[in-house]
């Protein structure tokens, strides 16, 4: 979820890059860099800049650069998923000679740096990234011929790498290709102008044409001229708003980052399903020795995955797992042993509470890890261990990308204790990678559901109340449901563990209390069954989310058929997710920044 820009003409190179990357700091604000050139000077020095943290800061050191006369660069902002964000591992990052920006990972980059060290390349940074750009160095000392260095390149890279290239070998060229992560090449309005970015909004106003790149396309822009290496590529327009464009055309960031979840999952798994097994590089199994027990602290939805999670641990892993709201934890004076391992899980990684029960645990000598979707944040200094989650920013209020990577994240780590404590058959085991492989495809946002549940969004604007209803990991599916809905369109709505219904919440039933219950097809299917013949006989309206149809639903959201109860879960989560946002749209309310509200709540 990094952001990119590129530029070659007689503009003001340093100032369109910036102002590119100011459109783009939504997408990773860790660092950010750029790399400039006149290639009209003869000894085509290569001029680069880098900061951490916020874009003014690299404005600061650019002052001076943005004065000079530099015809073509390349930009990055970053949000880190190899290495911490430090300036060495800020892009562009460069070789001996060529500098690369890039979008994405690459996979194999482990076994590529090796050959190449032994090969006598000098490695400076911690991420995957710069394997890129010694490779290309490699290929070109060879071959001589940069363009094909470049093409030799990316013929050997695995994983996703949208890639921006320059190199004194050849100063008036950029390399491009685009694989994974989204890239665009435009051309400018100006003769002899061509201009990249990762996303429209830094282009509009200032490109004509543009190419929204395919998968396996890539090219070279030699002096403006813009040369694809294959015929697939396709000419258009560009939008005309710029706000549009930042949400890429959908109504609102919610909207945006319900569909990025099929996509960012699979940056999430990237590299960590490996030859028929889970692999994390920021653990090894020595985590789990010694553990008798996983406690989970965190908040909010956070605290849905850490729930879901425990599930998982149990039934996977077979290890004793508890979960606790970090508020509460914090002064219950709990017991704290050294046998237990202790997790947080936060989107932001600034929630005070949960920082308060991490540090509570550090001091009592338990190893602790956090699941955490922003590196360098004070979780992440603080655990003993961090596993990042890789869903880029997440901007709207109401979490939906965090709390997917999340669980995936935890349901990878449950396979992963599973193997190292010799708790699952090789059967099961790939039974749950290829369901694992299979999210994508369970977090699409389907038109049909979508469409459902905006006509069915009308029927929820009164009343007296909401029940999300769900057993098992679906118990925590119908707290996050509820938890949507109230954060969004400020009406009331509980989740509730479906077979509790009758031990007390089922005297509020009549038509006026809406019950959605979460019904998959794979767990516990009859006796969810039961729990809501049980509420329909109390007259309570309800709406069911199920592949299977339902003779008492009053409303049905059908979903797709799948054979692992976790991708009903996914595909369910995002039905609820849709059906809290088309309610508040109807309800007129502030989607993204619903009141009352903080993204960060860095506060007791
Ligand atoms: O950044 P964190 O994951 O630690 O935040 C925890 C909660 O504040 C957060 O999940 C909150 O509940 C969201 N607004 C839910 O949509």
């Amino acid at each position: 979820m990094c952001g990119i820009v590129g530029y070659v003409g007689k503009k003001n190179t340093v100032e369109f890059l910036l102002n590119g990357l100011k459109e783009l700091e939504y997408r990773g604000y860790d660092s950010a860099g750029i790399a400039v050139l006149n290639e009209k000077n003869s000894d085509s020095n290569i001029e680069v800049y880098k900061a951490l943290g916020k874009l003014v800061n690299l404005e600061e050191k650019t002052s001076e650069a943005i004065k000079n006369d530099f015809n073509l660069g390349i930009g990055h902002t970053r949000w880190a998923t190899h290495g911490k964000p430090t300036e060495l591992n800020a892009h562009p990052h460069l070789g001996e000679y060529s500098y690369v920006v890039h979008n994405g990972i690459i996979e194999n980059y482990k076994e590529l740096k090796d050959e190449l060290m032994q090969k006598g390349h000098k490695f400076v940074s911690q991420t995957d990234t710069e394997v890129i750009v010694h490779l290309f160095e490699n290929f070109n000392n060879q071959l001589n011929d940069p363009t094909i260095a470049f093409k030799k390149t990316i013929e050997n890279l695995e994983g996703a790498f949208s890639i921006l290239l320059i190199s004194k070998a050849d100063p008036s060229k950029i390399f491009f290709f685009k694989h994974g992560s989204p890239l665009i090449v435009a051309k400018g309005k100006d003769e002899g102008e061509a201009l990249f970015a990762s996303s429209d909004a830094p282009l509009i106003g200032l490109a004509g044409d543009v190419v929204y790149l395919e998968d396996g396309v890539g090219g070279v822009v030699t002096n403006g001229e813009i040369e694809f290496f294959s015929d697939d590529y396709k000419w258009s327009t560009l939008p005309a708003s710029k706000q549009y464009a930042q949400k890429d055309g959908y109504r609102f960031f919610m909207e945006k980052e319900i569909h990025e979840q099929s996509t960012v999952v699979v940056d999430t798994m990237m590299g960590r399903i490996k030859d028929n097994a889970i692999n994390f590089d920021e653990i090894d199994e020595s985590i789990i020795e010694g553990i008798n027990e996983i406690k989970i602290c965190a908040c909010g939805t956070s605290y849905h995955a850490g729930l879901t999670a425990s599930y998982l641990f149990e039934r996977l892993s077979k290890v004793k797992c508890n979960v606790e709201i970090a508020s509460e934890f914090r002064y219950k004076e709990p017991l704290l042993t050294k046998d237990t391992l202790f997790i947080v899980i936060s989107q932001s990684g600034e929630t005070a509470d949960t920082l308060e029960a991490l540090k509570m645990a550090k001091e009592a000598g338990l190893k602790t890890l956090v699941v955490c979707n922003v590196d360098n944040s004070s979780m992440t200094r603080t655990a003993d261990f961090s596993i990042l989650t890789r869903a880029g920013i997440e901007k709207g209020v109401a979490s939906t990308k965090a709390f997917t990577t999340q669980t995936v994240v935890l349901w990878m780590l449950a396979l992963y204790f599973a193997k190292a404590k010799n708790t699952i058959s090789e059967n099961k085991m790939q039974e749950e990678l290829h369901a694992l492989r299979e999210v994508p495809k369970s977090l699409v946002v389907y038109d049909f559901i979508h469409e459902k549940c905006k006509r069915l969004s009308k029927r929820y604007l009164h009343g007296h109340g909401f029940f999300f209803i769900g057993r098992d990991v679906f118990y925590p599916l119908a707290l996050e449901g509820a938890l949507k809905l109230k954060e969004i369109s400020y009406l009331h709505a509980e989740g509730y563990p479906a077979g509790e219904m009758k031990h007390g919440p089922i005297a509020l039933a009549d038509p006026e209390l809406f019950t959605i219950a979460l019904m998959p097809e794979n767990l516990l299917y009859d006796k969810i069954k039961s729990n809501v013949e049980e509420l329909s006989a109390r007259d309570s309206t309800i709406c069911t989310i199920s592949p299977i149809p339902f003779e008492l639903s009053d409303d049905y959201i059908r979903t797709n058929k799948f054979d692992h109860y976790m991708l009903e879960f996914f595909e369910m989560l995002v039905a609820v997710q849709l059906l809290s946002m088309e309610i508040s749209v109807r309800l007129g309310n502030d989607v993204d920044m619903p009141r009352n509200l903080a993204k960060s709540v860095t506060v007791e």
